[in-house]
């Protein structure tokens, strides 16, 4: 069962307009939130995300952050599994005419789709993953977490083919971040991973790891990396919601420090999962 404008149906059942703006223009915003255990991970960091999202495109929030909390306990309460993966996307909505501006009174759409939650295997977290790299030709918001996907989409497809799980990016000479997850590197026991700004998405998972860092008094460093340090780096990771923390052993069929998973990766790969397991396997209100 899936949330859609206000029912919850069946996904054959679920119609939105052929003339719906993020169709026709990829006009909205998105949100993807693991849950575990039923319980939703960060959810209002999650929340304030799409908000900010929505503020940035002008489109205002159809719901308050508690309606939102219990659309989603009520699409998570209806799965008969229980780690799940909530896609949330908000359009502009449906008009009668393909029109760039946007038009007056438009209701949103609102989609809250929950799919089983998938991510890496004790195997491949162990193994690590290959990436390629490409330049970053994407817009100059990717602070906003955008429907526009064809960029991530067409980087995503390049690194497949490669036999590769990510295309990591560079503006510039400078790293950016994955098609769809953020970049760490280290260097010396150091770790560093670009700043927050206009050119990266502010990652949940990426916050965690900064968190998790300090925590553990592990050194890292939100800066700006240049192509060279990554190219030379030690080990190289990729964060995001549903890949947690991944490392990367090969970019662009050279090897990544020694070619395996690095110490420092294992290490907050444990400590992300401990406070997974910390956090969410709590007993459960749903
Ligand atoms: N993508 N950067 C980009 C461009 C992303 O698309 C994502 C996540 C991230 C990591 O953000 P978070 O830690 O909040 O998941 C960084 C999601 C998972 C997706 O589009 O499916």
């Amino acid at each position: 069962m899936l949330y859609l404008n206000g029912q919850f149906v069946r996904i054959e059942d679920a119609k939105i307009s052929a003339l719906d703006r993020g169709c026709l223009f990829g006009d909205g915003v998105y949100e993807v939130i693991p849950v575990y255990s039923r319980q939703p991970f960060r959810l209002a960091e999650h929340i304030r995300r799409l908000e900010a999202s929505l503020a940035a495109i002008g489109l205002s929030n159809p719901h308050h952050a508690e309606e939102w909390m219990a659309l989603i306990a009520q699409v998570i309460s209806l799965q008969d599994y229980e780690d799940q993966s909530i896609y949330l996307h908000v359009t502009r909505g449906a008009t009668g005419e393909r029109d760039f501006p946007f038009p007056a009174n438009t209701t949103p759409t609102v989609l809250i789709n929950p799919t089983p939650l998938v991510v890496p295997s004790a195997e491949v977290k162990a193994t690590g993953v290959r990436a390629i790299s490409h330049a970053d030709f994407r817009w100059l918001r990717c602070d906003i977490k955008s429907l526009n996907l064809l960029p991530a989409v067409l980087l995503r497809q390049a690194a497949k083919q490669a036999g590769c799980a990510e295309c990591v990016m560079f503006r510039n000479g400078m790293l950016t971040e994955g098609a769809a997850s953020n970049i760490f590197v280290v260097k010396n026991g150091i770790i560093a991973t670009p700043p927050k700004d206009h050119l990266i998405l502010p990652g949940i998972t990426y916050d965690v790891v900064i968190e998790l860092a300090q925590q553990h008094q592990l050194p890292l460093e939100a800066r700006r990396i240049s192509e060279a340090e990554v190219r030379s780096a030690d080990e190289l990771w990729m964060t995001s919601s549903t890949k947690e923390v991944l490392g990367i052993i090969e970019l662009d069929g050279k090897p990544v420090g020694n070619g395996c998973v690095g110490p420092l990766a294992r290490q907050m790969d444990s400590y992300y999962y401990e406070f997974k397991q910390s956090i969410m396997r709590k007993p459960t209100s749903c």
